[in-house]
């Protein structure tokens, strides 16, 4: 069996993603204050991010090692999360993953999986109505 890391070309798919993701969310008035501001240092941020997926998609556990269990829904409570928060997030990731698919490198099959586990997680980690 493969996994779907292997499947969707690895580390490099990873690493597009999650520049492309925190390029959308360095010009984002509501996300971009959450991830420091102007002092935000988003390739710190962007390097959890992609080790992350990668990990959770059977490719190498960096992530664990360099921060432990993940607790996301944790690691997330500082932040106020609602509707509004969920859907600018995911449309940074829909913009991410559809560079990964123009690249070439991610089968149909896989972006759909792909794409359902984020927007799944997405609505987990949110912590606030209003
Ligand atoms: C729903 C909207 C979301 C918002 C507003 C949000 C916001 C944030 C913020 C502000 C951080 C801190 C940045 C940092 O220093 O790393 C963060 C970290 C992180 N987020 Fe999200 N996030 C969201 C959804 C998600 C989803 C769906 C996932 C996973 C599929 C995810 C995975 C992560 C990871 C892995 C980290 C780094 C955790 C760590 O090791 O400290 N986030 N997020």
């Amino acid at each position: 069996m493969v996994s779907l890391y292997e499947a969707v070309g690895g580390r490099p798919t990873f690493a597009l993603i999650a520049t492309v993701f925190y390029g959308g969310v360095a010009s984002d008035e509501v996300l971009r204050p959450m991830y420091g501001g102007a002092d935000a240092d988003f390739s710190a941020a962007a390097n959890r991010l992609q080790l992350f997926l990668e990990q959770y998609w059977g490719g190498p556990s960096d992530y664990e090692e360099l921060r432990g269990h993940p607790r996301l829904r944790m690691r997330h409570m500082p932040y106020k999360i609602d509707r509004d928060a969920r859907e600018r997030w995911l449309r940074h990731m829909r913009s991410a993953l559809d560079s990964a698919v123009s690249a070439g490198s991610v089968p149909p099959l896989f972006e759909a999986e792909l794409w359902n586990y984020l927007e799944r997680a997405a609505t987990s980690l949110m912590n606030t109505n209003g």
